[in-house]
C-alpha cells in the first residue's frame, strides 16, 4: 500500500508524535512522517530531530509568515495530510482553506464537550466521571470540525489534573494512529474502515464510569 505522506505539528513534550511515529513504520499504517513542524523549543523536537531529517521550528513568527513558510516546505515535500499533534497555534483560515479536510488534530476532550484550553482543569471543576479525547478534522472553527474517532477514560476521586494528563496521553497513544489510519483508508483510499475493525469482543466499545 502507498504510503500518505503526512507532516506533524508539535509544541510539547511529543509523546503522541512518537506514538503516531512508531506506527507508522508498521506495514499496515498507510503513512509515513516525512516532515515535522514545532513552533517552540521543545521535548518533542528535540526527538525529532534525531528521526526526521526534515524537522523545523518556527519560533516567534508571526502566524502569516509562520503558515506561508510552512505551506511552502509543505508543498515542497509533497504533503498529503497534517496531524497536529499537541500542536498549541491555532491555523489562520486561509491556511486551513488550502488544506480543507487533509488536517487532522487530538484534542484532550470529548468534544463538542469543553474545546479549547485547559480541559483537564475544567473537567475536574465540573465534578465529571468521564473523560476523553477527540480526533477531528479541522475547520476554520477551534475543536468543531467533524469526529472521526474518541476515546474515554474513567475519572475517579483521587484524580488529579496530572493523574487525569497521564491516563488521557495513553488513551490517545492508542486513538491516534489509528484514527489516522481509519481517515486514511476512508478519505484517500475509499476503503470501508469497518474492514480493520477488531470484532473480537462485541462489548469492547461500551466504556462505563460507576
Ligand atoms: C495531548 O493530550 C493533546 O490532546 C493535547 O496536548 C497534549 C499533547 O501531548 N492537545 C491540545 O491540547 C490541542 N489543543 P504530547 O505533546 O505529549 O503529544
Amino acid at each position: 500500500m502507498n504510503k500518505i505522506k503526512t507532516a506533524v505539528f508539535i509544541s510539547g513534550e511529543g509523546s503522541n508524535f512518537k506514538s503516531i511515529y512508531r506506527n507508522s513504520l508498521k506495514e499496515d499504517y498507510p503513512f509515513e512522517i516525512v516532515v515535522v513542524i514545532s513552533d517552540r523549543k521543545c521535548d518533542g523536537y528535540e526527538f525529532s530531530k534525531s528521526i526526521i531529517n526534515k524537522t523545523y521550528m518556527f519560533e516567534n513568527y508571526k502566524k502569516c509568515h509562520f503558515e506561508k513558510e510552512v505551506h511552502n516546505i509543505l508543498k515542497k515535500n509533497a504533503i498529503e495530510l497534517i496531524c497536529l499533534a499537541g500542536f498549541m497555534k491555532i491555523l489562520g483560515k486561509e491556511f486551513v482553506k488550502k488544506w480543507e479536510k487533509k488536517i487532522l488534530n487530538i484534542h484532550p476532550s470529548i468534544l463538542p464537550l469543553f474545546p479549547g484550553l485547559n480541559t483537564h482543569t475544567r473537567v475536574i471543576r465540573q465534578g465529571m466521571k468521564i473523560h476523553g479525547s477527540t480526533v477531528h478534522v479541522v475547520d476554520k472553527g477551534i475543536d468543531t470540525g467533524t469526529i472521526i474517532a474518541q476515546s474515554a477514560i474513567a475519572i475517579d476521586n483521587l484524580d488529579d489534573e496530572k493523574s487525569i494528563e497521564e491516563k488521557i496521553k495513553k488513551s490517545e497513544h492508542y486513538l491516534y494512529s489509528k484514527a489516522i489510519r481509519n481517515y486514511i483508508l476512508n478519505f484517500y483510499f475509499k476503503k470501508n474502515k469497518n474492514s480493520l475493525k477488531n470484532k473480537k469482543n462485541k462489548y469492547s466499545k461500551i466504556l462505563y464510569s460507576i
